[in-house]
């Protein structure tokens, strides 16, 4: 397969055409960005621990029946996925209160939720990406009810499965944000990453956390982490 034309750079990864059909590239850059666009920093090797993570979840995640885009591995920063319209929703699980929930309801962070929660953000940089809800979605034609009730169900068993997988390698899933995809046939499938760019990930022993607070809150450490994240889950597995 050939890399063709840059499709678009965000501020994770490029995205690049192929010469096939329905297939994309995507190449996985060490730039890092938080507060939505206001703190910028690289993190040295980043790009090629999401890269393999998130294709290691997703593989994972294709084995419990939830389809994904997903095609192949090409090197350590570069992935073959199908391509999709992105669904402009960021969708959030969250098991424990941490970052913006524990903020807007005066949790504190590491509070396991009685009931695991789910929040929509509009994808929207100018608007900051704000939180809505499913009146919202439809009313801007987002997604239909049925798109929906699909997105929710593909959540909370990517939440189920992801959480047994973590617990075995004692890391402790607090909340993540996915996002789906509508392919040319009309199927809605995971897209984007899971990586500890969109997840918290904290030691179920220390609660050291594993993840990009490391460097939205400038804790040190950020590269270790990553690091960490990706030793215990590739070794547990060879
Ligand atoms: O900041 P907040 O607490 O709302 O984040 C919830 C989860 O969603 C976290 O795991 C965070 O990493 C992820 N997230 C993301 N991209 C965003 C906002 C949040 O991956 N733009």
């Amino acid at each position: 397969m050939e890399k063709k034309a840059l499709l678009y750079e965000g501020k994770a990864k490029k995205v690049y055409m192929t010469d096939e059909e329905n297939k994309l590239i995507v190449s996985y850059k060490d730039d890092a960005t938080a507060f939505n666009g206001a703190k910028k920093g690289v993190i040295e090797a980043k790009g090629i621990v999401n890269n393999r993570l998130s294709n290691y979840f997703m593989k994972m995640l294709e084995t419990k029946g939830i389809p994904t885009h997903f095609i192949e591995e090409l090197n350590d920063r570069e992935t073959v996925v199908e391509k999709v319209t992105i669904i402009p929703l960021e969708v959030i699980v969250r098991n424990f209160a941490a970052g913006s929930l524990s903020k807007r309801l005066g949790l504190e962070e590491g509070t396991r939720l009685n009931k695991t929660v789910l929040e929509y953000s509009y994808k929207n940089d100018e608007l900051g990406d704000p939180m809505i809800n499913d009146y919202h979605i439809f009313a801007l034609d987002i997604a239909t009810k049925e798109e929906l009730d699909m997105i929710e169900a593909y959540a909370f068993r990517i939440n189920e499965a992801l959480t047994a997988h973590l617990e075995e390698v004692n890391i402790e899933l607090i909340d993540f944000k996915v996002e789906f995809g509508k392919t040319s046939k009309g199927q809605i499938i995971l897209a984007d990453e899971i990586s500890p760019d969109t997840c918290r990930f904290w030691d179920a022993i220390t609660n050291k956390k594993l993840d990009k607070d490391r460097f939205r809150r400038n804790l040190g450490d950020v590269e270790d982490a990553y690091q960490e994240v990706m030793n215990r889950l590739l070794v547990h597995d060879n």
